[in-house]
């Protein structure tokens, strides 16, 4: 099993500029307004990094919009909606009696919580929509399309969300919302590494970040090794899409399998910051054997030029997903980041300290000995 699949979920104070990119304001064309009358959407969730993102979309489509969460999370977010509060673990009345024509369920990880909310929202909504993870598959050292294999759990009554329980859980939550709900009102999504303006994972972000300090700087695998991303805005866009359509079935949200490389993404994090580091590829056998898979977020060893492993993006194109280049997403997240105050800058979740950075290229610049992990 490979862990920084299947933990999606678990996820200084650098200053600098977003330089110009070469990409013009406006590059991405984005989907038009709702082709459908105006919407009650409910949202289960929608004030963490995702849902504020579809909760945008929705409203700039023209579609009414009521978040239910516990109140503890960016309360004053959309201060103009109507917030229902209640926690999924517990009693879900208020929820009762309600008439939506589509509820996006973006906060379900225990399939206890996905099975009450849509056994309770069924018989209140025509439409439902759960936002689940890649992380359910099986196997990932294949190609996964959505009939491939799912993870399972021996004990299904564990209620314990961690790296190794996150997929499984997320599986059995899509297979509770199947049986509520039904395959004729129902959409999956899962999104691969969600990444863009908002994200509190601090994962993706970690090497547009890093390049802005220059110097001597370590990247896993090598160029070539590609990795799977989906920007929160693309993710957002194609969630509303759905919606719109009532479009039913289970859809990967990624962008194409090995169409976006570590090369390609120090690319755009030096065009779009403007600074300059020197890379230092360690190879995959360094990585391993000093541990070092976990400072690097995002990377799969498996991930390199021959690779056969990864998640399929047909479903979801032919669906209508649509992915922006990858460096609009380095440029806006960049942007973000140089607006958060210096306490979350600081506290930032990098896997990675500049302390162990320079201990694993001092130890593959000298060939030493087994560096201890971080
Ligand atoms: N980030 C990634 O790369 C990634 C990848 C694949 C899939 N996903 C999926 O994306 C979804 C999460 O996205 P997000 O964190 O950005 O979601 P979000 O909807 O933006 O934020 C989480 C929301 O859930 C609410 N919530 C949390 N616990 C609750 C409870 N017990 N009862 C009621 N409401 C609760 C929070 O509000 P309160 O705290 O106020 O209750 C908040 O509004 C998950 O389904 C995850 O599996 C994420």
């Amino acid at each position: 099993m490979k862990a920084n699949r299947r933990s999606f979920l678990k996820g200084s104070a650098l200053a600098g500029c977003v330089a110009a990119t070469g990409l013009p304001s406006l590059s991405f064309a984005r989907s038009a307004g709702s082709t459908r009358d105006p919407m009650r959407i409910l949202v289960l969730g929608g004030t963490g990094f995702i849902g504020p993102h579809m909760v945008r979309e929705a409203l700039r489509r023209g579609h009414n919009v009521t978040l239910f969460n516990r109140g503890k999370t960016n309360d004053s977010l959309f201060p103009d909606l109507e917030s229902i509060h209640g926690d999924r673990g517990g009693d879900l009345k208020a929820l009762q009696g309600g008439k939506w024509d589509a509820v996006i369920d973006n906060s379900g990880y225990v399939p206890r919580h996905v099975e009450n909310s849509a056994r309770i929202l069924s018989p209140s909504t025509g439409y439902y929509l759960y936002i689940s993870t890649c992380s359910v598959y099986a196997d990932f050292t294949r190609l996964n399309d959505e009939t491939s294999p799912l993870a399972t759990i021996a004990d299904e009554s564990v209620e314990e969300v961690n790296g190794e329980t996150y997929g499984p859980l997320k599986a059995l939550c899509e297979k509770r919302a199947a049986a509520e709900i039904g395959a004729d009102r129902l959409a999956i999504i899962r999104p691969t590494y969600v990444c863009g303006p908002g994200d509190h994972t601090d994962r993706f972000t970690y090497y547009p970040v890093r390049t802005l300090q220059g110097g001597d700087m370590a990247w896993p695998g090598g160029p070539l090794h590609s990795m799977q991303i989906v920007d929160v805005r693309d993710l957002a866009n194609f969630t509303i899409d759905c919606v719109d359509r009532h479009t039913t079935g289970i859809y990967n949200a990624v962008n194409p399998v090995g169409a976006y490389t570590f090369g390609d993404l120090l690319a755009d994090s030096q065009a779009v910051s403007g600074s300059s580091v020197e890379p230092v590829w360690l190879d995959d056998a360094f990585i391993a054997a000093h541990d070092a898979e976990e400072n690097f977020p995002i990377y799969d060893p498996l991930s390199g030029p021959e690779s056969v492993s990864g998640f399929s993006e047909k479903r979801a194109l032919a669906a209508g997903l649509l992915n922006r280049p990858a460096r609009e997403t380095v440029r806006d997240l960049l942007a973000w980041w140089n607006t958060l105050p210096g306490e979350r800058v600081s506290n930032a979740r990098f896997r990675m300290s500049p302390e162990r950075e320079a201990e694993l290229l001092l130890a593959y610049e000298t060939g030493n000995s087994r560096v201890p992990a971080a």
